[in-house]
């Protein structure tokens, strides 16, 4: 026939499959094949009394399937749409002051020290190592200020595999640290050599992001720089917005013309449909109004939004708006680098809010389970990539083995694959992702090259 080739099947493997879909929060595929290509994309998922006919097919040999075992199962990988991999030197630490002062105080005196490319290297090497070994397939990143270094982070992440938006981090203002400041004109420049650096190397996974710090760290000049590169570019955009009342309020100071903290952004060409912001706990209902007509999304950071007291975001408000909502550590301000704790902080928080108000509609595990993998990649627009086990797209999955030696949990005989997820959301840690995949490529365990 007239068909073209099929592509090369790398891998094939056999057993249960956990994803999400947009019909289902949770769908357990049991006694599945999958089979990845060469270039790592899904190019088939299918029962698995089909074996025969796809290894005719695609010309496979059954004998190189490879049988997952007893409780083992794959889950897309997690997305972390919101983490500040310059911050991870002192994550676990300095939790004790308000954002404001946070930032003053311990925030921009350790990004400073980012100027020195050995130090960023060896931080930067650590973050990426932890993030991908606890499941982050997918990382939005915020580097620092300074181009070379946040370029470092770049290559680190093409290096280990890890699929990252990068963002060199602009402010020119109300910074009190005066080591730790650029003009708008040099935050403006270093920006677009920062994206040309970044595109020219071809990282396959790594994308640059355009970041402005936040609007009370941004000039009214840089903003609308920063809104013009990426409208130029149709690049990614990440900043923070309405974290704690305290930042709404110097925001209407800031911006005495701006309707809103989100007009603001959206009036810099700043809120469009590949803009992530982090936070979003104090938006009103016209600010999230105007983030589902503008399709930008949120990155929910449970663990910091409690770390430093900001607030609590009501996630089920922000999705009956309809605006695209992923999960985030937002390390440092939140202390776990994990995103199992990202799920676990968004649990509480709506449990917090249920205490509040018993009518309250708590988030299901499984309704959080979807925010962390295929709500990400909506919220980062790259669900035509990732997010779930579905045909074509990459496969950027968790081998999980909740039977693990010594793990932090135990399976009994009579519990089926919906509970023994719970457990994992609940109680798992690292030790039981016992391998991660990105684009078809096994990046855990770590190869040699490490
Ligand atoms: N707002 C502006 N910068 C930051 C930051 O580094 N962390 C958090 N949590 N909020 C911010
Ligand atoms: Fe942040």
């Amino acid at each position: 026939s007239a068909q073209e080739p099929l592509a090369e099947i790398a891998r094939v493997f056999r057993g249960t499959f956990v994803h999400s879909t947009q019909y289902a929060a949770v769908e357990i595929l049991e006694d599945t094949v999958l089979g990845v290509d060469i270039e790592g994309k899904i190019a088939f998922i299918a029962r698995a009394e089909e074996v025969a006919r796809l290894s005719e097919i695609w010309g496979f040999k059954i004998s190189d399937v490879k049988h997952l075992g007893k409780h083992r199962f794959f889950m897309p990988g997690l997305v972390d749409t919101h983490i500040h991999a310059s911050q991870y030197s002192y994550t676990g630490t300095a939790l004790d002051l308000p954002l404001l002062q946070w930032l003053n105080t311990y925030t921009f005196p350790v990004e400073a020290n980012y100027k020195d490319l050995d130090f960023s290297q060896d931080v930067y090497t650590k973050v990426v190592i932890r993030t991908l070994k606890n499941g982050t397939t997918t990382a939005c990143y915020f580097a620092t200020i300074y181009t070379d270094s946040t370029l470092l982070l770049g290559e680190i992440a093409d290096k280990f595999g890890q699929r990252a938006l990068v963002g060199k981090v602009c402010m020119d203002v109300n910074n009190a640290v005066q080591c730790y400041k650029e003009t708008a004109g040099d935050s403006t420049e270093e920006t677009n050599r920062f994206i040309r650096a970044l595109l020219k190397r071809k990282y396959p996974l790594v994308r640059p992001v355009v970041t402005p710090r936040f609007a009370p760290s941004c000039s009214a000049t840089l903003l609308s720089h920063l809104g013009e590169i990426a409208k130029n570019n149709d690049l990614h955009i990440q900043s923070h917005i309405s974290e704690t009342k305290e930042e709404v309020s110097l925001v209407q100071e800031l911006f005495p013309d701006s309707e809103s903290y989100a007009d603001v952004y959206l009036k810099h060409n700043l809120l469009t449909d590949k803009t992530v912001m982090a936070h979003a706990c104090h938006l009103t209902d016209s600010e999230l109004t105007l983030f589902r007509e503008t399709g930008a999304a949120i990155s929910h950071c449970p663990n910091s939004n409690i770390s430093l007291c900001s607030g609590m975001l009501d996630v089920r408000r922000v999705l009956r708006h309809n605006v695209k909502l992923g999960l985030g550590t937002d390390v440092a301000g939140g202390y776990s680098p994990s995103m199992l704790d990202a799920i676990r902080r968004t649990l509480d928080t709506s449990k917090a809010l249920t205490i509040q108000d018993p009518q309250y509609e708590t988030l299901t595990f499984e309704e959080v389970f979807r925010l962390a993998t295929l709500g990400g990649s909506q919220a980062l627009s790259l669900d035509d990539r990732t997010g779930n086990f579905q045909v074509g797209k990459d496969f950027d999955a968790l081998l999980v083995d909740p039977t693990v030696p010594d793990g932090p949990f135990d399976v009994f005989p009579k519990e089926d694959t919906k509970v023994i997820l719970e457990k994992f959301l609940n109680l798992g840690d690292d030790r039981n992702i016992v391998e991660v995949y990105i684009a078809g490529r096994r990046v855990v365990p770590f190869q040699e090259a490490m």
